[in-house]
């Protein structure tokens, strides 16, 4: 088959280990004969330094001609970049907000998986670790706080900044149904996390979940308050199969899921809209620190893109070897830095990439 695919290198890291990931999509797709026809976009900082702004029109329309994006990461150290300079819609993290809502990508899926062959990097205690997680954060990605007016005004000489935080219910109502769609092809159960002790935002979000699980007997539907599931999410982790959340509580909530795996250098994630196409990118992200040093390690790019193959393309034989190998890399010891320990052995981005390019060809 024919994929056509826009990367996006971005900053940072995020060039070496696209590389990385488009090594091992062209020794899969030489392998079973597919056709890959990649078409690199700027976003982010490297977009302001080539055109002035984090994203183009021109960048969008080639990210919608295209059957899936590959990103890796965008953005720089907040605190010496020139990009943090400029005006808020002009900084990188805008474009990243842009691109998602020009492509209507709405559902943000997020795993966090506590690999085996990494228990050891889990911060949890051995008794909590010990059992085990396996659980995706279903994100909604283009309402709520994110996309809300804003702005900052003065009044008698006081500085006011506003934010506002808006859900209608059919954008609670598409999140709400990928949430169970996907709880069907796992453990069937859904926690849905809000603040409906609060937010009027909240109680919509509640109700409409509610509507939806009606459709779904089969799925157990638990609510839980966000601040509540900060703190299960480091006590009882194994408990979660799906987690369905707005916007700013789902940005937060995979963060700390992503911490307590140890591996955030492992997870992978899909931005969907109501078709096939998505945007697939790492969960983690530009590590200006150690860019160009070819030690940044590329795993959660190379399974974002088995996400890609797997969601877009229906091609579950591909993205399975891709799986497959990962686990296989880690089982024979090798680990880039970020997830070293004692008796394996230390690998660098590229040499990550060659391994499981590789173990697939
Ligand atoms: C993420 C990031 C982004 C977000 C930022 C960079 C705008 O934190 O993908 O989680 O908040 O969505
Ligand atoms: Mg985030």
């Amino acid at each position: 088959m024919e994929l056509n695919i826009t990367c996006i290198p971005g900053d940072g890291i995020g060039p070496e280990i696209v590389a990385e990931a488009k090594k091992v999509l062209d020794v899969l797709a030489k392998k079973y004969g597919h056709k890959i026809n990649y078409t690199d976009i700027l976003m982010g900082g490297a977009s302001i330094d080539a055109y002035g702004v984090p994203l183009t029109e021109e960048a969008v329309q080639t990210a919608k001609s295209a059957d899936a994006v590959l990103m890796g990461s965008i953005g720089g150290d907040t605190t010496t970049s020139p990009w943090y300079k400029l005006p808020p819609h002009l900084r990188p993290e805008a474009g990243l907000l842009s691109i998602r809502k020009a492509l209507n990508l709405f559902a943000n899926l997020r795993p966090a998986v506590l690999y085996e062959e990494l228990a050891e990097a889990c911060p949890l205690k051995k008794e909590i670790s010990a059992a085990g997680f396996d659980m995706l954060i279903m994100r909604e990605l283009t309402g709520g706080l994110y996309f809300g007016e804003r702005k900052t005004v003065e009044e008698n000489g006081i500085r006011k900044a506003i934010d506002t935080l808006t859900y209608d219910e059919t954008e609670i109502r598409r999140i709400a149904v990928k949430g169970f769609e996907i709880a069907m092809k796992r453990k069937k159960k859904v926690t849905s996390v809000d603040k409906a002790n609060v937010l009027d935002s909240s109680r919509l979000w509640r109700k409409v979940v509610e509507e939806v699980a009606a459709g779904y007997p089969e799925v157990t539907l638990e609510h839980m308050l966000v601040d509540n599931c900060a703190m299960q999410l480091v006590k009882d982790p194994a408990q979660f199969d799906v987690i369905l959340t707005e916007n700013m509580f789902g940005d937060i909530l995979s963060d700390e899921a992503s911490m307590v795996t140890g591996s955030i250098g492992m997870l992978a994630s899909a931005s969907l809209n109501d078709s096939r196409f998505g945007l697939y990118e790492p969960s983690h992200g530009s590590a200006p620190d150690i860019a160009g040093k070819d030690i940044a390690n590329p795993i959660a790019t190379i399974l974002s893109a088995s996400m890609m193959l797997r969601y877009s393309f229906d091609l579950d034989k591909e993205a399975d070897e891709i799986d497959l190998a990962v686990k296989n890399v880690l089982k024979e010891g090798y680990r880039t830095a970020d997830i070293m320990s004692d008796g394996c052995t230390l690998v660098g981005c590229k040499q990550m990439g060659d391994l499981l390019a590789g173990r697939i060809g």
